[in-house]
């Protein structure tokens, strides 16, 4: 089955819109890691942990370079996005000739919608699946490019997102900024258990309600 636009617009030059809507969406994506970090403290230390040893006392124009090191933190993000895809359904696509998908016919024309989210929370691919454990993906070969169907946060083949690089690069930085320059932890002794989970899924998937959490500056001194 090969993979074809059902939209007119050339993939080369995304209109303006919908460049300021995935910015968006790369934007709202920065709640999920930070939300799962407070819903696993373990995990927030240990992220935490890395990203102070590896921007210590560093000039903020250096922290760019230095994510290479930011192994664990990385990986937080990879699980973040396999259990909060902001697109779950995929971009959907054409049949341009009838095949058979796992005993399915699947006629020549037939509009195909893939549900990563489905795919990317199956037991059958994944050790408990509806738990954030973020060391799954420390031997794993699943990457972001889309050649391994349970884990396609950024879909596959030919309508792969093309903002992957500036998403992943933004994402990535933000986070590891966001865990440097604060501690953070839950308002009025909230448990993490009590985090609001609800998602409001449309075209996109988006948190229903604002996250509301205390951030408390975490002095470092820089070197220039
Ligand atoms: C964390 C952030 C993001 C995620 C998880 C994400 C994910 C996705 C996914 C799953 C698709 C559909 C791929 C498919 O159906 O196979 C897609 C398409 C697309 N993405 Fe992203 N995206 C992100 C950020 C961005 C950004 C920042 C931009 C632009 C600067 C962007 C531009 C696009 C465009 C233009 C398409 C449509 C491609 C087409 O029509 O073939 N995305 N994205």
């Amino acid at each position: 089955m090969m993979r074809t636009s059902l939209r007119s617009p050339s993939k080369s030059q995304p209109s303006r819109q919908l460049f300021r809507i995935y910015l968006l969406q790369a934007q709202r994506q920065l709640h999920q890691p930070t939300i799962e970090l407070m819903r696993n403290p373990d995990t927030m230390v240990k992220a935490q942990k890395e990203v102070r040893q590896a921007f210590d006392h560093k000039c903020p124009y250096g922290h760019e370079s230095l994510m290479g090191e930011l192994h664990y933190t990385r990986m937080v993000i990879k699980e973040t996005l396999r259990l909060h895809p902001p697109l779950p359904l995929l971009l959907p696509c054409l049949c341009r000739e009838t095949c058979d998908i796992g005993g399915f016919k699947v006629n020549k024309g037939t509009r195909v919608i893939v549900n990563a989210w489905a795919m990317a929370r199956s037991s059958e691919y994944w050790d408990n699946a509806e738990e954030f454990k973020s060391e799954r993906f420390k031997n794993s070969i699943a990457d972001y490019t889309g050649t391994q169907f349970e884990y396609l946060p950024f879909g596959s083949g030919r309508r792969l997102c093309p903002g992957i690089g500036f998403a992943l690069s933004t994402l990535e930085l933000i986070v590891a900024r966001l865990l440097y320059y604060f501690n953070w932890s839950l308002p009025h002794g909230m448990q993490p258990e009590e985090l609001d989970m609800h998602t409001t899924v449309g075209a996109t998937a988006r948190r229903t309600n604002p996250l509301h959490l205390v951030a408390s500056p975490y002095k470092v001194p820089i070197e220039h």
